[in-house]
């Protein structure tokens, strides 16, 4: 008999699409994915190269559960410099992915039947990240052009309320707040004794000013910082994240993570190091790519007369295909049988009636998709 906790994880959503998505590509048929949750670029050389030079020096052994200083200081240092704060790396705690961050965030400040509030349209993990602190998840709907706002929190607010999961640049949206918008959020939690989780894994895929939570008040003990270089350095196999926190959090979290990983991967922060050091001209290019790609799958939707709130960061379009099809599980079908595009609906993000658009794919793939996708709409 399975623990209780086991049955708090729903199966995905769009699993049924997913496997069909396989079936056909088992057949032959040619999809165009614009499914992706991650960059399609190669990690940078500089990265690649770090993990061998790693093990060639036999940098093969346990780190610090915190990890390695070098790096923890470098995360510090980079942070300070973009943001004008004043971390250290008692700050810092090296992570398998923003993922496990974010885990040990929650589990380190949130107690059993406490409410975690998630704004949707909102990334897949955050409610059963939730849900296996046996706490409780409590949605709340973003507004104009998917931004949080003070009142929408009011409203959400109970005794209860133990932390906000903020998610800015925004899977699956691709929304920025401003500056003013994000402290007005801030603000409102510390008032309330809240606790912030600012997942900013998308922080330096932007086409506009990004400005992160703890840039914008002194009183930093209630924040939790979560980034990664999955998304920035396309180094998601690699499985490196962190979180920036008070040395209190940092340590309940590498009192966790000593017991459950024990370290991230030795030669893996090797590489990360190197990431930070060396390869702010691989983030520039890529940016690159994406806006133009961006500026490209915008404009196409608008020429379709499909209503598509132009994302100021990340890797995604969110359109609202519902004057199509309200089901976005039907509509992404439809796509899927009719157009041969694989996206994915936006029920999985709480968010009836849209569809996620990757743009990290090339652009060749995005015209032939956005092709596709106009001539199936035809049809309806
Ligand atoms: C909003 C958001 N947060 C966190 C993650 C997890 O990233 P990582 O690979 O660093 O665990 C993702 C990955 O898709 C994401 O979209």
């Amino acid at each position: 008999m399975l623990a209780d906790r086991t049955k708090l994880i729903k199966p995905s959503a769009t699993l049924e699409i997913t496997a069909k998505a396989k079936e056909m590509r088992k057949k032959g048929i040619k999809i165009i994915s614009l499914a992706a949750g991650e960059p399609d670029f190669s990690s940078p050389k500089e990265v690649k190269e770090a993990v061998c030079r790693a093990l060639e020096e036999n940098f093969i052994y346990y780190t610090p559960a915190q990890g390695i200083p070098e790096l923890r200081e470098a995360v510090a240092r980079k942070f300070n410099k973009d943001y004008g704060t004043d971390y250290t790396e008692e700050n810092v705690i090296i992570t398998a992915g923003a993922k496990q961050a974010i885990y040990l965030a929650v589990q380190a400040l949130v107690n059993p039947k406490e409410e975690v509030l998630i704004h949707t349209p909102a990334w897949v993990s955050y409610e059963p990240i939730v849900n296996l602190a046996l706490a409780k998840p409590v949605f709340v709907k973003t507004e104009e052009n998917f931004k949080l706002t003070r009142e929408s929190l009011e409203k959400a607010v109970t005794e209860k309320t133990k932390a906000l999961i903020l998610n800015y640049p925004n899977n699956p949206t691709g929304a920025v707040m401003d500056k003013k918008e994000m402290k007005e959020i801030i603000d409102f939690c510390l008032e309330n004794d809240i606790y912030i989780i600012s997942d900013e894994i998308y922080d330096k895929i932007v086409f506009k000013e990004f400005k992160s939570a703890a840039s914008l008040t002194k009183e930093k003990e209630k924040i939790v910082i979560v980034n990664g270089f999955s998304k920035t350095y396309s180094m998601t196999g690699f499985r490196v994240g962190y979180a920036i926190a008070s040395s209190e959090i940092v340590k309940a979290m590498t009192r966790m993570l000593s017991h459950s990983t024990s370290c991230v991967t030795s030669f893996v922060q090797k590489a990360a190091l190197e990431a930070l050091e060396k390869c702010d001209y691989f983030v520039e290019g890529m940016v690159k790519a994406f806006r133009e790609r961006r500026d490209y799958m915008v404009k196409r939707l608008e020429e379709m007369d499909i209503d598509c709130v132009k994302p100021d960061g990340t890797f995604y379009a969110f359109p609202d295909f519902s004057k199509y099809e309200r089901d976005s599980l039907k509509m992404a079908d439809y796509l899927l049988t009719e157009a041969k595009v694989a996206v994915v609906p936006g029920i999985a993000f709480y968010a009836e009636g849209y569809q996620r658009l990757s743009f990290a794919t090339s652009m060749e793939n995005i015209e032939e998709g956005m092709n596709r996708i106009e001539n199936a709409l035809k049809k309806l």
